[in-house]
């Protein structure tokens, strides 16, 4: 379209301006002509957070915050959870369409391939004290697999990538299940390639003498639904470490490691644990409407709602709601959802959440079936971090392969001091001490 333009008045100087508008976006740099004169430095953007910029153009995961729509790669969130494997999905992510059941044998077959970690790894984790957190347990442990692949920092060869990604999709559950079991002073459990990716999973977590390790099937399935939900949602706050960390052309362990760390922040990942403990504090359903009082004060948050683009019902918890229900028929009713419910039901009547369009978010009943599969809470960004990691790589794999690919690095407005000259220690006089 002709018309695909944006023009500017600088009242400044009198001066118009036409730039280019596309995909319903300008390009920051073509604001950098716009200036008051040959010194001026040329206008720049300011976004803390992000809040109205695109870092990157991606075909991955598309979002409507707004109508609470979500696909990866085209696909409905919902009909992929229905039909799908995790590491169908986890295909379809990484390559941008479903793999055929020759291609999806194969992908099987090479990630289970990988699961299985060198044996100074398990040496590693045993230095981590027995109350570690299991979050704090991974992405050390992550970070550390760089020493163990040197190879990785070849990140312009795409097969040398990809073999990175394989293994380290491959290897997470297995870190994973070791820090649970390192917590509770239990043997690790070698993976089993011949088990789904879940099946794995639950197999080195909850393995103890018997023969075989026999998974619940529905269990199993729910953690595989739960899987699918997590893999992606576009840039995210971990997803943006990743790339930004990502485009130094650090090596992808070191990478993951730094997108671990900004998953655990309670603000994001960590909040499934959050939820749990806060639907703890609550108690009982009569605690409720002081609990709400208390956020409507300012004083608390509502852990578990609301997000930075979902200003409708975020489309997994939805899923979320129905696979609890399968989970408490097998492990009986968690009663903490039925706090949960009527928090939701009473802070979707409310006019402070109905006005800032807060819902409820993944994180709001995600803790509660895997509580009620016998994970502690501790454990619940553990389970967030393991199928994210295929998000990450696929995010991080675009980036590395995108001709636009430059070093993040964002602009500042400078609000400190103009130049001032130094003045020796003898003459600046006496301030209060603050203690650190
Ligand atoms: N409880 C109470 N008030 C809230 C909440 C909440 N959970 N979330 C937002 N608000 C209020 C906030 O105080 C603000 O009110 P006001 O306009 O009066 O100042 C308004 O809603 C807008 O909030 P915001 O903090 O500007 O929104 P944001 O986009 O910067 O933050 C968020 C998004 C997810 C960090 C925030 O909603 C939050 O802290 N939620 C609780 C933590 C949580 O559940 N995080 C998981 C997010 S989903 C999974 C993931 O991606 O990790």
């Amino acid at each position: 379209m002709d018309n695909e333009t944006l023009t500017i008045t600088d009242n400044r100087t009198n001066q118009n301006y036409t730039i280019p508008i596309s995909h319903g976006t300008i390009r920051a740099m073509d604001l950098r002509q716009i200036k008051t004169g040959p010194d001026d430095f040329g206008l720049m953007t300011y976004d803390p957070a992000f809040m109205n910029t695109a870092s990157c153009q991606s075909a991955i995961t598309f979002l409507d915050g707004d109508k609470g729509i979500l696909r990866y790669r085209g696909y409905p969130i919902e009909q992929l959870a229905e039909h799908c494997t995790f590491l169908e999905v986890a295909y379809l992510l990484l390559n941008g369409e479903l793999p055929t059941a020759d291609e999806l044998a194969y992908w099987n077959c090479d990630v289970m391939r990988h699961t299985m970690i060198h044996e100074n790894v398990k040496k590693f984790m045993d230095g981590f004290h027995h109350d570690a957190h299991p979050m704090g347990t991974l992405l050390s442990t992550v970070a550390a697999l760089s020493t163990f692949y040197p190879d990785a920092r070849n990140i312009s060869d795409p097969k040398i990538r990809r073999k990175q990604i394989v293994r380290l999709i491959g290897k997470m559950p297995t870190l994973a299940a070791y820090a649970y079991r390192h917590r509770l002073g239990l043997p690790y459990i070698y993976p089993d390639p011949e088990l789904s990716y879940t099946k794995n999973y639950m197999h080195m977590l909850w393995k103890r003498t018997e023969p075989k390790y026999e998974a619940n099937p529905v269990l199993a399935h729910a953690l595989e639904v739960l899987f699918i939900l997590h893999a992606d949602h576009e840039q995210n706050c971990s997803t943006s470490a990743m790339r930004a960390v990502g485009s130094s052309n650090a090596d992808p362990y070191a990478t993951t490691a730094a997108a671990i760390s900004a998953l655990w922040g309670p603000l994001h990942g960590g909040a499934n644990e959050e939820v749990l403990r806060m639907l703890g504090e609550i108690g009982s359903k009569d605690h409720i409407p002081a609990f709400i009082d208390q956020v409507k004060e300012g004083k608390r948050k509502l852990m578990g709602f609301g997000h930075r683009v979902y200003k409708n019902y975020d489309p997994r918890a939805r899923i979320i709601k129905q696979v609890a229900e399968e989970v408490f028929e097998v492990t009986g009713r968690n009663p903490k959802i039925d706090i949960a419910l009527e928090l939701e039901r009473i802070a979707l009547s409310d006019d402070y959440f109905i006005k800032r369009k807060l819902y409820p978010n993944v994180d709001f009943y995600s803790g509660i079936i895997y509580q009620a599969m016998g994970f502690t809470p501790d454990q619940f960004t553990v389970l967030f971090g393991i199928p994210r990691t295929v998000g990450w790589l696929a995010q991080w794999d675009e980036m590395l392969s995108d001709p636009d690919k430059k070093i993040a690095r964002p602009r500042q407005v400078y609000t400190g001091e103009e130049q001032r000259d130094f003045v020796p220690i003898t003459l600046r006089g006496q301030r209060e001490l603050v203690e650190a």
